[in-house]
């Protein structure tokens, strides 16, 4: 029988099967918290210093002050995967304001949480590259730019969660989330990105996404093989009429999106330039220098 995952929570390494925090932790109570998520690919956690500096950004953003230093959280993280000897997994780092009292004021919480997961995650069938993702645009809008903010990594993903929700109603894979103004913004936990003759775009930091870490190596590596990339505000009309749609995400890299709202995508099948970009990607993912060789 396989080993119960181990999980970090504040020091100490426990099973999965009794990996619990208090009731009385604002990150239960209030969604009070941020996290990040982390591939590793054989033995390579991709581009973890990027997710670690996102993840104190977040932090920071919301006031909590992380009880450990980065150079500690990537220490710890590593000897956590480790300890879990998984050369390929998912990590999950949550940090939250900790335990309090009922009310939501943080500053009855004295000490935030750390909790590390190590496990497996799977988003998409095995299918997706021979027959590509089904979209909805969802109902659900994004974060404006000045509310809670889409920009936080935090444990509030109730729209998205909404958006999905609309998804799997009618059968679809995906929900495509617009921004208050109405132009395109990003998958549930995805960035999005369309090609149409030739050139490669994706919605603006203030367009409602999460800047995904996964999206700016995309964009990296879509100019170091000659593609034209453009970061700009996009109709869902554009989209519609793309050659192309794929996602990016770290748990998903990179997905093609063959239907948008009952449209087909291009000739229905997932593109070449979006194909070219995953061939690569996947090469970057076990690349040493693109991140933290654990194994
Ligand atoms: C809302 C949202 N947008 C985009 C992304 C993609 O970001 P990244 O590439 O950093 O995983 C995620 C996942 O982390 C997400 O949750």
């Amino acid at each position: 029988m396989e080993r119960e995952p181990l999980v970090y929570i504040d020091g100490n390494l426990v099973p999965k099967s009794q990996a619990k925090i208090s009731v009385f932790d604002h990150g239960f109570l209030y969604g009070d918290g941020v996290f990040e998520s982390v591939i590793v690919t054989d033995g390579v956690a991709f581009k973890l210093k990027e997710h670690i500096d996102r993840l104190y950004d977040s932090a920071k953003a919301i006031c909590i002050d992380v009880p450990m230093s980065k150079e500690e959280m990537i220490k710890t993280i590593v000897d956590v995967v480790r300890a879990n000897g998984f050369k390929n997994a998912y990590i999950r780092i949550i940090v939250t304001r900790g335990v309090g009292d009922l009310g939501l004021d943080p500053r009855k919480c004295s000490k935030p949480t750390i909790v590390i997961i190590v496990d497996k995650i799977k988003l998409y069938d095995d299918d997706v590259w021979s027959k590509g993702l089904t979209t909805i645009i969802s109902s659900v809008r994004r974060d404006r730019v000045d509310a809670t903010t889409h920009e936080v990594k935090s444990m509030n993903y109730l729209n998205n969660i909404l958006a999905k929700i609309e998804a799997n109603a009618v059968g679809a894979d995906e929900a495509i989330m617009l921004d208050d103004r109405g132009f395109v913004s990003e998958g549930t936990a995805d960035n999005i990105f369309i090609v149409k003759n030739g050139v490669i775009y994706t919605p603006l930091r203030s367009s409602g996404i999460l800047p995904g870490i996964t999206r700016a190596r995309v964009m990296k590596l879509a100019e170091e093989l000659g593609y034209k990339v453009v970061e700009k505000d996009i109709t869902p009309a554009e989209l519609l009429t793309a050659d192309e749609v794929f996602l990016t995400g770290t748990a998903a890299g990179i997905v093609p999106v063959v239907k948008v709202a009952g449209r087909v995508i291009g000739d229905g099948k997932p593109g070449p330039v979006t194909r070219r970009l995953y061939e690569k990607f996947v090469e970057l993912m076990r690349d040493p220098s693109e991140g933290v060789k654990i194994f």
